[in-house]
This record gives C-alpha cells, sequence and structure tokens, in this order.
C-alpha cells in the first residue's frame, strides 16, 4: 500500500469516528438540558407526548438490536495489512498480490460457528476466520475457516446441517456444543460429514487462541493472470505463533471463568503491542492437471494433500489495531465469497456455488437493506460509481439527472473502462440439467483415514475421548449405533474404541470399504418411516 492509499483508507475509515464529547444534543442537533427528568406535568403528574428528547432516545434504544449472524454469530475482529513476498502477476491479476511494495490494509473477524452471539468462546466448534482485503482493485473476502474441509458438498444441504448444529429448537439447548442428538443424527444419515467431523472431535476444535490457529479458504478457487490463463487455488493461513489446542477439560473450565477467552487475548495482545501475524501460502495446480486426483477439487469434504501439492508461502498478514467500536465494525461486517476482484474466480465446487448466493442475501436482512456497503467498515478504497440509487439509508448524495445507462445527456454511469476490470474466467461448460452428484464426490471415508493415521498417539487418544463424550450425550441409542457403524468405515479399531462405554454394539468389521451414496444407515432411516 502506497502512502496515498493508507491515507486514504484512514480517511475513510476516521470519517465516521465520532467521540460523542460535544453538549448533550438529540439526533437533529438541538442541545438539550436535561436527560434524566421527562417532562411531565407538574412535579407528580403524567409524562408528556410532548417530549421529544425522552421519546427519541427510549426509540433509539428501542431498536439498537440488529438480527445476530444466522451462523457465525459471536466473533471478535481486528484491523492489520498483509504484504505478499513476491510478485505473483504470472499467476493472478490481482493487484494486492503484485509484489512486496504493495500493502493491503484488511479486517479480520474469527468467530464460532454455531453459539449465540454471547455465547463461549472455548467450545467444541468449527471456528471462523474471514480477511477483507481493501485493494485498489475493490474488495476481496477470503471467507474461511480453521479446518481445511467442510461437513457437506452441496450448498443446498446447508439449512439442513444448520437446523442440526443449532440448538434444539423446543428447548433451545445446547446453546452451543456438538453434543447432541439433532447434529449426531444428521453426521449418522449424511456420510459425507465423516471427514469433517473427524476436524471437529480433534483438538483443532478447541483452539486455544485465534492467534493460534490456522485458517483455510477450504474450496479450490482459480487464479487467472492477466492473459486469462487459470490456475486450481488453495488458500492456508498460518500462524507464526504455530497451531495451539486447548485441552478439552481446561476449554470447560475455562468457559465458565472467561467466556472472553478467546476474544480476550486477541485484543490484549493486540494492546500490548504483540501482533499476531500469519503466512498465506497457496497450493496451486495447473488446470490441466485438474483430474489428476482420486478425489474431485470441487469437493469441499477434500484437502489437497501436501505430500502431493506442497504449500507455497506467498505473504504476511499482520493484525495491529483493534476495533473502536464492535458493534459498528466487528459486527457490521460483511463477508461474502462474491466479493472477488480481478485474477480471482470460482470454480463449480457446489457448496461456494451456493455461498456466493447466501452471504449477499443474509445480509440484506441482517444490514438493514441494499445500501451496507456504505457502513464504514465495509466501504472500499476503491472509487465506486454505478447508477444503484435509493434504498434505505442512502448515505450519498448522487447528484446529477440521469441514473441509467447508457445514456446521452451526461451524468450517471455513461462510460465502461476497458483496463482494470473483472473478466470471469472463460470456462467451457456443458451437460444435460440435473440433479445428481458426480461419482468422483462419493469417496467418503479415505481422507477420514488419512487424517486419523496422521494423528499421534495423544491426539488419537483426545478424538476417542471427544467422540465418546459427545455421543454420550445422545439421548437416542439408535443416533449413537448408527454414528459408530459409520467410523467403522473410517477404521474399525476407532469404532469398537468409541462404541466402548456408550452402551452401543460394537459395529462390524467394514474393512475400510468404500461407501457408496446410498448408505445402509440411510436406507435403514429412511424405511424406518
Ligand atoms: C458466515 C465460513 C459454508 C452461509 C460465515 C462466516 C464464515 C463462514 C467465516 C463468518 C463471517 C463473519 O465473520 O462475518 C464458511 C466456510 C464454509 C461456509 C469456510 C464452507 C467452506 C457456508 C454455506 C452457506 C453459508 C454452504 C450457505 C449456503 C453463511 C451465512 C453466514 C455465514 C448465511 C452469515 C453471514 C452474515 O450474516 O454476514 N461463513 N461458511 N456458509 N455463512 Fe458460511
Amino acid at each position: 500500500m502506497t502512502d496515498g492509499e493508507q491515507d486514504a483508507k484512514d480517511r475513510l475509515l476516521e470519517q465516521d469516528r465520532t467521540d460523542s464529547r460535544g453538549p448533550l444534543s438529540t439526533d437533529t442537533g438541538v442541545r438539550v438540558e436535561d436527560t434524566d427528568n421527562s417532562l411531565s406535568v407538574g412535579e407528580r403528574g403524567p409524562t408528556i407526548l410532548e417530549d421529544f428528547h425522552a421519546r427519541e432516545k427510549i426509540t433509539h434504544f428501542d431498536h439498537e438490536r440488529i438480527p445476530e449472524r444466522v451462523v457465525h454469530a459471536r466473533g471478535a475482529g481486528a484491523y492489520g495489512h498483509f504484504t505478499p513476498y513476491e510478485d505473483l502477476s504470472d499467476l493472478t491479476a490481482a493487484h494486492f498480490l503484485s509484489g512486496p511494495d504493495v500493502t493491503t490494509p484488511v479486517f479480520v473477524r474469527f468467530s464460532t460457528v454455531a453459539g449465540s452471539r454471547g455465547s463461549a468462546d472455548t467450545v467444541r466448534d468449527v471456528r471462523g476466520f474471514a480477511v477483507k482485503f481493501y485493494t485498489e482493485q475493490g474488495n476481496y473476502d477470503l471467507v474461511g475457516n480453521n479446518m481445511p474441509v467442510f461437513f457437506i458438498q452441496d450448498g443446498i444441504k446447508f439449512p439442513d446441517f444448520v437446523h442440526a448444529v443449532k440448538p434444539e429448537p423446543h428447548n433451545e439447548i445446547p446453546q452451543a456444543q456438538s453434543a447432541h442428538d439433532t447434529l449426531w443424527d444428521f453426521v449418522g444419515l449424511q456420510p459425507e460429514t465423516t471427514h469433517m467431523i473427524m476436524w471437529l472431535m480433534s483438538d483443532r476444535a478447541i483452539p486455544r487462541s485465534y492467534r493460534t490457529m490456522q485458517g483455510f479458504g477450504v474450496h479450490t478457487f482459480r487464479f487467472v493472470n492477466a492473459q486469462g490463463r487459470g490456475t486450481l487455488v488453495k488458500f492456508h493461513w498460518k500462524p507464526l505463533l504455530g497451531t495451539h489446542s486447548l485441552v478439552w477439560d481446561e476449554a470447560q473450565r475455562i468457559q465458565g471463568k472467561d467466556p472472553d477467552f478467546n476474544r480476550r487475548d486477541l485484543w490484549e495482545s493486540i494492546e500490548r503491542g504483540q501482533y499476531p501475524e500469519w503466512e498465506l501460502g497457496v497450493q496451486l495446480v495447473p488446470e490441466e492437471n485438474e483430474h489428476d486426483f482420486d478425489f474431485d477439487l470441487l469437493d469441499a469434504t477434500k484437502i489437497i494433500p501436501e505430500e502431493q501439492v506442497p504449500v507455497r508461502p506467498v505473504g504476511r498478514l499482520v493484525l495491529d489495531r483493534n476495533p473502536d467500536n464492535f458493534f459498528a465494525e466487528t459486527e457490521q461486517v460483511a463477508f461474502h465469497t462474491a466479493n472477488v476482484v480481478p485474477g480471482i474466480d470460482f470454480t463449480n465446487d457446489p457448496l461456494l456455488q451456493a455461498r456466493n448466493f447466501s452471504y449477499l442475501d443474509t445480509q440484506l436482512l441482517r444490514l438493514g437493506g441494499s445500501n451496507f456497503q456504505q457502513i464504514p467498515v465495509n466501504r472500499p478504497v476503491s472509487q465506486v460509481s454505478n447508477n444503484q440509487r435509493d434504498g434505505f439509508a442512502q448515505h450519498r448524495v448522487h447528484r446529477g439527472q440521469t441514473s441509467y445507462f447508457p445514456n446521452s445527456l451526461g451524468g450517471g454511469c455513461p462510460a465502461l473502462a476497458d483496463e482494470g476490470v473483472y473478466r470471469h474466467y472463460t470456462e467451457k461448460v456443458e451437460g444435460a440439467k440435473i440433479r445428481k452428484r458426480a461419482e468422483s464426490f462419493k469417496d467418503h471415508y479415505s481422507q477420514a483415514r488419512l487424517f486419523l493415521n496422521s494423528l499421534a498417539d495423544w491426539e488419537r487418544e483426545h478424538l476417542v475421548a471427544a467422540f465418546r463424550f459427545e455421543l454420550g450425550k445422545c439421548e437416542e441409542l439408535a443416533v449413537r449405533q448408527r454414528a459408530v457403524a459409520n467410523l467403522a468405515h473410517v477404521d474399525h479399531g476407532l469404532a469398537v474404541e468409541v462404541a466402548e462405554g456408550l452402551g452401543v454394539e460394537p459395529p462390524e468389521d467394514a474393512g475400510g470399504a468404500r461407501h457408496t451414496d446410498a448408505s445402509p444407515a440411510l436406507s435403514q432411516a429412511n424405511t424406518a418411516f
């Protein structure tokens, strides 16, 4: 980032800041003499409607809450900057990756997924790791998690998955844990969740600190260079402090003593000047090698093993400034997978495609209409110029007679640029319109086994203990049984160990057989009704 860009961003971020230090006034700027006593008839008489100050004060308070995020409601954020190590313009036209002399301001929000806004930090859950880059080509959001895979392969299942994960609807219990019947019911019936469930039951799901957490873009994305050449890419964030977790007993105790444990740690380390850092890494796959793997690169339940494609470090992220106001910044920030810049494009991963619809849709509701990109934390540093007008809470005063394209009267936005524009990657796609997933998405167990085999003995012990603890909270024996039977497809020994103490039959040896979509568990469950 040049000094000029930094100044521009600082100005943007500063211009709406207020210290509220002047004489007390109403929202219309009228000074008030008393804010403790309502206007009343006599000293002991009724309050009168005419008291515009009391009415405004209470009305504003009544409207202070907005809907919390439907997922990832609890979070903590910070500002910082990102600098690439080298020029990546052979791979991508993204300016923010064009060399070490370009530093880009960022806002990052870390979050838990299942709990409500007021829930505890140190629960067993996935963590969000969302980064907004304020680049000179527009905002780019890398909306990732601290685990490299996801529970489901197609976003159409997301509402079902989240309904199963969230507190149960009849009593809103449990608030932010994975230990409940609905989650395990879903997991047992949707074997594609298996790989991610292994991560969720591992120590990765209880990070010690946001500062010691990895991040992953999860999906395969696409870099596109100025000549239009594509390269498939997976994104990784690696914390410079190393990756560290809590152990379960510790996590539970901390929940009681300090529900803000992770949030406080991030805030205090930045206040102390101990700025957390991450290295951005990429795994690159040339387009022509897309089908060289025994899994599908479009399947978000799979990693690309680093033995097959090493991670190349490409840049550094530093967080060095806490927000001034939690609501204005951390709560109102709006990340969206479809916020991309020239040089970064999507793939046909069906989970990503659904996300590209969902985030904007939910933000229209959560942030009260179509002008939320004008909120300071969301505002780009690049120029915004289009014919979009009006809407709730419009803060811009658009001048002129015209707001359409094309127009010959001047004003509005009659000009299209031919440089620095976003060009979609030219991908040839054809096929029948069908609801059917490719065979290449159907192995749900090999990578779950790979993950299990990568664990040290003590990590495996923690994993088994977590499965037992979580499944032990399920009231339905059939739900426990099905979840354990599913594990036998990963590793029979693991399933037998987990079954001990759960009051369920140890499953038969499934021989690590490759799974087909019509799982016995699913057909049993379906025929039971
Ligand atoms: C929020 C990550 C899948 C819908 C978030 C956030 C993150 C995230 C980090 C919090 C953003 C913030 O801090 O404000 C992911 C990852 C996914 C995934 C890594 C899979 C790879 C999905 C899917 C959908 C979805 C499949 C829907 C089809 C949402 C919604 C929000 C959200 C609606 C709330 C956004 C808001 O209110 O601003 N997700 N998510 N996510 N996600 Fe996802």
